[in-house]
């Protein structure tokens, strides 16, 4: 396994290309199934999570290939039960599921189980099935969906914590070839649903609202092939600048996109940390002191739970209180006591994080645990005295593309070794 060694204490300076965004290619790749004609997606991010959807859509009969941040796939004939395995290691790969339904009226996939950050149910997914006629039923570890006919109907996907992101991207690519009007109420408006419905739409779909909470799917017979070039992760944008300020440097972010990223700049300027659009980049740089801040997460367009680790790396530097509040994954903290062994401050109550910030941070072996949970630990050893190992990086390559190499462009001192 490997780790990334980080010297702490170096301001980034300079440039970083921000790459296509993951959560709106997963879906997007899995769209593909719709059609039997060749689709060309562009702008894919080179990350494991990428590969593994496409050994999914491989395994089940496509033919796929992965180049350059190009994704070509056809899926001329195709089966309508994923691997196991495949689809259990990959929470994200539940969006097959959606066109599995739609092209073959079958979808049986395994039942996806909690993880590091949370327990992640599908019932809203399967709710929406059922609304369009489905009959769900579960049975050694798979989920199965199946229906004679898909009809277009009105429903309502809200939550415990709110609308859900793939639940709404699965159900709207399952009612595109369903019959009739489809309603989604409480659809999620993250930017990755709305490059979705744009891909879908490039497809032959007729897909009006995505972006708003109602979205609504008018059925056609049949997709044919298109191309789509994907939107700049969100994500990514919002952990390079937070790296930024958290060690006192100026980094412009090439293609982020300041309109996906209000809640994220909002916040930053509070903090003390200037971002200022120019031409298609946004140039962020702190201002003297940072000043602590309360967050809490919320659907898109609120504060995004995966900036919430990376905030509270940068809350910890900043003296006084900040109340970080996680109000879409409950148990998405794993990183607070990973932060503790560099020195922070910061103790748990309920769904919220208080950190007492200001106390410099300095270096010390850690362990990522997931995807954001390490982006935080980074962002805190760029900031830290001294060395800096996070250990099992394959969370972070799941989901940031050359994050090391970026860095190191920027002047980062961050090196990858084998774990020793
Ligand atoms: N929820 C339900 N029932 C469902 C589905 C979700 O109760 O059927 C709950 C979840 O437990 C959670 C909330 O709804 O409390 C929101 O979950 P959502 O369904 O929106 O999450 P997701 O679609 O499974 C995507 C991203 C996550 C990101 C969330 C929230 C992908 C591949 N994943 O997951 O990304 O945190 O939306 O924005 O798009 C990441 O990239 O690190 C990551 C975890």
């Amino acid at each position: 396994m490997e780790s990334f060694l980080i010297k702490g204490g170096v301001p980034l300076h300079g440039e970083v290309t921000i790459s296509g965004a993951k959560n709106a290619a997963l879906p997007i790749m899995a769209a593909t199934l719709l059609t039997s004609e060749p689709c060309v997606i562009r702008h894919v991010p080179n990350l494991s999570d990428v590969r593994f959807m496409g050994r999914i859509l491989t395994w089940l009969g496509a033919k796929v290939s992965i180049e350059a941040g190009t994704v070509r796939v056809q899926a001329k004939k195709i089966k309508g039960q994923g691997d196991y395995d495949l689809v259990r290691k990959m929470r994200g790969s539940i969006c097959i599921m959606g066109p599995l339904l739609g092209r073959l009226k079958q979808a049986r996939v395994s039942l996806p189980g909690g993880c590091t950050i949370g327990p992640r149910p599908i019932n809203l997914h399967l709710k929406g099935f059922e609304a369009l006629g489905a009959k769900i039923t579960i049975e050694a570890g798979y989920v199965q969906a199946a229906a004679k006919r898909l009809a277009g109907s009105t429903m309502f996907l809200g939550g415990r914590a709110g609308s859900t992101v793939l639940g709404t991207a699965n159900v709207m690519m399952a009612a595109t070839l369903a019959e009739g009007v489809t309603v989604i109420e409480s659809a999620a408006c993250e930017p990755e649903v709305v490059d979705l419905a744009k891909f879908l739409n490039a497809m032959g779909a007729k897909i009006s609202g995505a972006g708003s909470p109602t979205i609504t799917i008018t059925g056609v017979k049949e997709l044919h092939g298109a191309e789509h070039e994907v939107i700049p992760d969100r994500i990514e944008a919002a952990t390079y600048a937070i790296a930024a300020a958290a060690t006192n440097g100026e980094v412009t972010l090439k293609g982020a996109r300041a309109d996906h990223l209000h809640a994220v700049i909002d916040k930053l300027h509070e903090a003390g940390v200037a971002v200022k659009r120019q031409g298609t980049n946004l140039v962020v740089r702190r201002k003297g002191r940072l000043k602590s801040s309360d967050v809490t997460t919320l659907p898109y367009s609120g504060f995004p739970t995966d900036v919430q680790a990376q905030m509270m790396a940068l809350m910890t530097l900043a003296p006084g209180l900040s109340i970080i509040t996680e109000r879409i994954f409950e148990s998405r903290f794993m990183h607070v006591s990973e932060l503790a062994r560099l020195g922070a401050d910061i103790e748990i109550e309920g769904p919220s994080a208080i950190v007492k910030g200001g106390r410099p941070l300095s270096g010390a072996p850690v362990m990522a645990s997931d995807l954001r949970a390490s982006a935080a630990l980074v962002v805190a050893g760029l900031a830290a005295n001294g060395t800096t190992q996070v250990n099992r990086v394959y969370h972070i390559d799941r989901g940031y593309e050359n994050i090391d190499g970026k860095l190191r462009q920027l002047g980062a001192r961050i090196q990858r070794v084998e774990e020793s």
